[in-house]
């Protein structure tokens, strides 16, 4: 039987919903939340992901702020940008679009940004607490959007085996960990694959639930799943496809029609993952928002 699709469009919006009203009130009690979004040079990409997010911003009734440096921009100017927004009480959530030009060292952006308002949760402060359980801080965006995909479809990551493919710092260790965070809808057993790992498929045929973070289009096979298993696909790749205006298209990690066959349920690319990741982005500026708004 084929499986059952995971809606990542349907499930995002009922997360923005909550975030939008959550936010509606707290502005009716003086604290509007508000999002600065930074994008250092032209990388199409890029800009097309920052747009996204400062779009997804305002819809929400959030403050937004897109502020766009040249790729020419030094580390210094970059770090003044971050002090200011630091300093700025109507701006709640702080994110630099990675990745950001040659000089500009990305580790000392991140420690730069205020950890109240690394609503990216890439500073290590916050990576520890999440490391750790604590519940107080943020969460990783795209991690924390397939623990909500999984939630909201009513599927327990408890006792089950999952696999995690790739051990990449914005997605695949912050995966492993929160699936075997000791907490509801986690408490998984969990295997993390990597470039290294000599047969992938030997540990993916074990897997109650996948999670493919590993950007190679079309990867994950249908003899790598077992019947029935939980397919999420983290992976945003662009092949050529002469048959669109652009000339490419995105797909996924997973050879999505095969796999859709044999799995109990799948994420699509695109319509999967990717908009939970905004979604949670607003949940950790909401959250941010509230932190100051109790401080007051
Ligand atoms: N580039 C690709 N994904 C992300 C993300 O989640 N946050 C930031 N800041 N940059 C990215």
């Amino acid at each position: 039987m084929p499986a059952r699709i995971i809606d990542g469009k349907t499930i995002s919006e009922q997360v923005n919903a909550e975030t939008a009203a959550a936010a509606a009130l707290l502005s009716s009690h003086g604290v509007r939340p508000g999002i600065a979004v930074i994008l250092v040079g032209e990388d199409p990409a890029s800009q097309v992901y920052v747009g996204s997010k400062e779009r997804k911003a305002k819809e929400l009734g959030f403050h937004s702020l897109k502020i766009v440096l040249p790729a020419s921009a030094s580390q210094a100017e970059l770090l003044a940008v971050i002090a200011r927004l630091n300093a700025d009480p109507a701006i709640h959530g702080i994110l630099v679009q990675s990745p950001v030009p040659r000089q500009i060292d990305e580790r000392a952006v991140i420690l730069a940004i205020d950890p109240g308002k690394d609503v990216d949760c890439f500073h290590p402060y916050n990576v520890g607490k999440m490391l750790i359980g604590d519940t107080d801080g943020f969460l990783p965006c795209t991690p924390w959007g397939v623990m909500e995909l999984l939630r909201r479809s009513g599927i327990d990551a408890a006792g089950r085996h999952a696999v995690v493919i790739g051990r990449s710092t914005i997605v695949g260790k912050p995966m492993m960990a929160l699936l075997m965070q000791k907490a509801a809808g986690a408490d998984a057993t969990v295997t993390v694959c990597h470039s290294r790992t000599p047969d992938i498929g030997a540990f993916t045929r074990q897997a109650d639930i996948i999670v493919s973070a590993i950007g190679k289009a079309n990867f994950l096979k249908a003899d790598m799943v077992k019947p029935g298993a939980v397919v999420i696909d983290v992976g945003i790749n662009r092949i050529a496809d002469p048959g669109t205006k652009s000339g490419f298209r995105l797909v996924g990690d997973v050879d999505f029609a095969p796999v859709a066959e044999k799995a109990g349920a799948i994420t699509p690319v695109p319509g999967g993952v990717g908009p939970m990741t905004i979604a949670m982005l607003m949940g950790n500026t909401l959250r941010s928002a509230v932190a100051a708004q109790r401080k007051r």
